[in-house]
């Protein structure tokens, strides 16, 4: 079978059963093969029933914290169980060029690169660390950031400030219009700043940052660029290639649903010189001469990879890939879009409501943030509890609000129940 061919089996399900052919054959039963679905139809909301069926994820407490954590559906979770049988009976690692380089390729069709420009990672947190570390860094370098980062995005960089001397540079993010974002940019560059670092939809308000234009901002001044990238993939679909950052992290287990503690790495190809790998091991090397103490690194990202891995969650990362090409990554977000508009729209219409996301629907993505006036933000998520809602409160920069975050698990219905819950609260 041709290369193409062969990728193009290699989805959703196909990929778990392909990788782990013999323990899968009897879930494959149960659940269906994505191939048969029996309507591929996504503007017919039994569409979107027949996807919620294909997760475990108990219908008692209706789930709204995709931003924090993604729930898997059956064929990840099989899969993974089923790679991890197979290789247990064996006790082998079971890592192949075959199976790297076909979710390798899965993920660089995703997300818009070259496969040979992304390595795998355990999650974003570990991304960030690669690019603090491995940045050529000296006392008096300015880094950009914005105030509402994630602590992943804080705490490696405030240890560089520490250990390198390096300076950070903050510019509270605008909800208003993506212009005003790049003013505040525009307006701490110095003939110091070597880096901006920030968030693609930042974690407390689900703002989505123009990091294209940004990128043209970097690249015009010779500034590297890298975006943390946690909540975007799975969400909606981009090109890191048309983004233009050197580097880009994510996570598996949140928008893309795949297995815990997975993540993807991206460099490009003409960046991977700078951006050095911190941890160093088995794969991350090309040939080296330990007598003539010299090496070089894999000519590929997959230098940022080291040591013995977890085969079976990266076969889950790849199936929970080829879940969402299945579904079309432009009808998720479609269905996304559609569920946070409704519940933005609803909860301005409560009083007493503020909400925090973005009014220009291009800035705003599918989470979205609000606060009551008069009801405290701990006090608010505990009523809604009451209607089981599982929500995520943010007290990251300096905020006091509750984010929902709607994905394809999720329903109009689920979202009904948030703006109920919140227009009831405080009413006895
Ligand atoms: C913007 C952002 N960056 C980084 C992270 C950290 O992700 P992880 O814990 O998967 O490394 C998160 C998690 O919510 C996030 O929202």
């Amino acid at each position: 079978m041709k290369r193409g061919e062969f990728l193009k089996s290699l989805t959703g399900l196909a990929l778990a059963s392909a990788l782990a052919p013999r323990a899968f054959a009897g879930r494959a039963a149960r659940t269906g093969t994505l191939a048969d679905w029996p309507l591929m139809d996504p503007t017919d909301d039994r569409f979107w029933g027949f996807v919620r069926e294909q997760f475990p994820l108990t219908r008692e407490r209706a789930y709204m914290n995709t931003g924090g954590l993604g729930a898997s559906p059956h064929v990840v979770i099989e899969g993974v169980k089923a790679k991890m049988d197979e290789l247990e009976e064996i006790c082998e690692v079971g890592r192949d060029e075959e199976t790297w380089n076909t979710i390798k390729a899965m993920a660089a069709e995703l997300l818009g690169s070259d496969p040979e420009e992304i390595a795998f990672t355990h999650n974003t947190t570990e991304g960030i660390n690669i690019v603090a570390n491995g940045l050529p860094f000296s006392e008096g370098d300015e880094v950009i950031l914005s105030t509402q980062e994630h602590v992943a995005n804080i705490l490696p960089w405030l240890a560089m400030k520490k250990r390198k001397g390096i300076r950070l540079r903050l510019f509270e993010p605008s909800t208003k219009t993506p212009q005003e974002n790049l003013d505040r940019i525009q307006k701490l560059i110095t003939g110091k700043t070597r880096l901006i670092s920030i968030s693609h939809v930042v974690t407390t308000t689900g703002l989505v940052l123009p990091v294209k234009e940004i990128g043209e901002i970097a690249r015009a001044k010779g500034i590297w660029y890298f975006v943390d990238g946690a909540q975007t993939p799975g969400m909606f679909p981009f090109s890191l290639h048309d983004m233009g950052c050197d580097a880009f992290a994510t996570s598996g287990h949140k928008w893309l649903m795949g297995p815990k503690e997975t993540g993807l790495f991206y460099v490009r190809k003409d960046m991977l010189d700078v951006y050095e790998p911190p941890f160093l091991g088995a794969h991350s090397g090309g040939p080296f001469d330990f007598e003539k103490r010299t090496f070089s690194y894999n000519p590929t990202a997959e230098r940022y990879e080291y040591g013995t891995v977890n085969v079976p969650l990266r076969v889950g990362l790849g199936a929970a890939i080829g879940f969402i090409q299945k579904i079309g990554i432009g009808n998720i977000w479609k269905r996304d879009e559609m569920l946070s508009t409704r519940l933005f729209q609803g909860l301005r219409e409560i009083p007493g409501v503020r909400v925090l996301s973005p009014e220009n629907p291009t800035m705003r993505s599918a989470m979205i943030t609000f606060m009551h006036e008069t009801v405290a933000y701990l006090e608010l998520q505990k009523h809604l509890n009451t209607y089981n809602l599982r929500t995520r409160s943010v007290s990251e920069g300096g905020l006091e609000a509750l984010r929902v975050s709607t994905h394809i698990y999720n329903s109009l219905e689920e979202v009904e129940r948030v703006l109920e819950g919140v227009r009831s609260v405080g009413k006895g």
